[in-house]
């Protein structure tokens, strides 16, 4: 009971005082900036644990040096950096710096990965129980706002650069789907997304996506220079995939006329069979040769992907 009133009351200090909150998605590195501004000797950044139990993670002396359990992760610097950061992480902290004690709460987010193409739509999947009453639904990409829907209004707001490019499905309130769509994605909208809905003021159900954008493949396709060149990788595919075909029939073939004619010999002679697939080689190559001549023209290809 007392537990649970000290830690109201931290959270309720942490809520108005500091409210200092840092995210971080689960496996990076995590800076405490507090630490950075501090230089008396002693100071201490202390993890509190569910049991309101305290860890020490570092402590002060000409630079900030890990406590025991952090030496793997942690150099001595000018502040605290955790390099990897694992899920019990997450929690409150306090940086102690002479008198002034300064709290942090971090959040450890564990995210999903995305690629995208360029110039293509990504959806990012986020469903909430939105029967009732709530305030806000907010996207946020490297700590900028992406989108934001109010819950109650149906208003939406769109970060800069994200103008007119993002959308929910117009049916959110009735079915809580408030996956997000983001339209024409650009190289430079990499980065980590978070989503949350605010309730009482508090985040809930934060989610993380960690989007990569990778080029359009044939952008050279607008050059028409370079039309004719394009549709060759498909055409040598077939070429192959007839060769192949044309390789087995004959093959085939072959087994099966030795067989009628001349069981025992073809049966046992193994350059029988090398001769064997040595005509069948030729035979393939020849129906290589065959089949390239009669390839429909290479604009059969093309012309549906330069009208589209
Ligand atoms: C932490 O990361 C820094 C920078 O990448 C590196 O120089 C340092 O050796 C790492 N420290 C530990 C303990 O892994
Ligand atoms: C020391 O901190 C700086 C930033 O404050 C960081 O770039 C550097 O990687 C850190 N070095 C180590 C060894 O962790
Ligand atoms: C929603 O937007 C409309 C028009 O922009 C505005 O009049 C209204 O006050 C907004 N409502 C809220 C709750 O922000
Ligand atoms: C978004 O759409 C509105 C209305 O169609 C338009 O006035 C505005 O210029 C657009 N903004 C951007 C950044 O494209």
């Amino acid at each position: 009971m007392a537990a649970l009133t000290l830690r109201a009351a931290l959270l309720f200090i942490v809520n108005l005082t500091v409210g200092l909150t840092l995210d971080t998605i689960l496996g990076d590195r995590v800076q405490f900036p507090e630490t950075e501004h501090c230089s008396e000797r002693g100071a201490k950044l202390q993890h509190t644990l569910t049991d309101e139990s305290s860890q020490t993670v570092a402590h002060l002396e000409d630079v900030w040096k890990p406590a025991y359990g952090y030496e793997d992760r942690m150099s001595p610097n000018e502040s605290v950096i955790l390099n990897r950061s694992t899920i019990n992480d997450q929690g409150l902290y306090s940086v102690t710096c002479g008198s002034a004690v300064k709290l942090i709460q971090l959040n450890v987010i564990i995210s999903s990965e995305k690629s995208v193409t360029e110039g293509e739509a990504a959806g990012f999947t986020f469903h909430y129980f939105t029967a009732g009453k709530l305030e806000r639904y907010r996207v946020e990409r490297n700590k900028q706002l992406v989108f934001e829907l109010d819950l109650s209004s149906g208003n939406t707001s769109q970060g800069s650069g994200f103008e007119n490019r993002t959308s929910v499905a117009p049916h959110w309130r009735s079915d809580g789907d408030l996956t997000l769509t983001l339209h024409g994605v650009k190289p430079e909208d990499r980065g980590d997304y978070i989503f949350h809905v605010f309730k009482d003021n508090k985040r809930e159900h934060v989610q993380a996506v960690r989007m990569r954008v990778s080029p359009a493949p044939n952008t050279e396709d607008r050059n028409p220079e370079q039309i004719t060149f394009t549709p060759q990788p498909p055409c040598k595919e077939k070429t192959a995939l007839i060769c192949v075909s044309v390789a087995a029939v004959l093959l085939i073939a072959v087994a099966f006329y030795c067989g009628q004619k001349n069981p025992r010999i073809c049966g046992s002679k193994v350059s029988g069979g090398a001769a064997a697939g040595g005509a069948a080689a030729g035979g393939a190559a020849a129906g290589g040769a065959g089949t390239e001549l009669e390839m429909p023209p290479y604009t059969d290809t093309p012309v549906p992907i330069l009208h589209k």
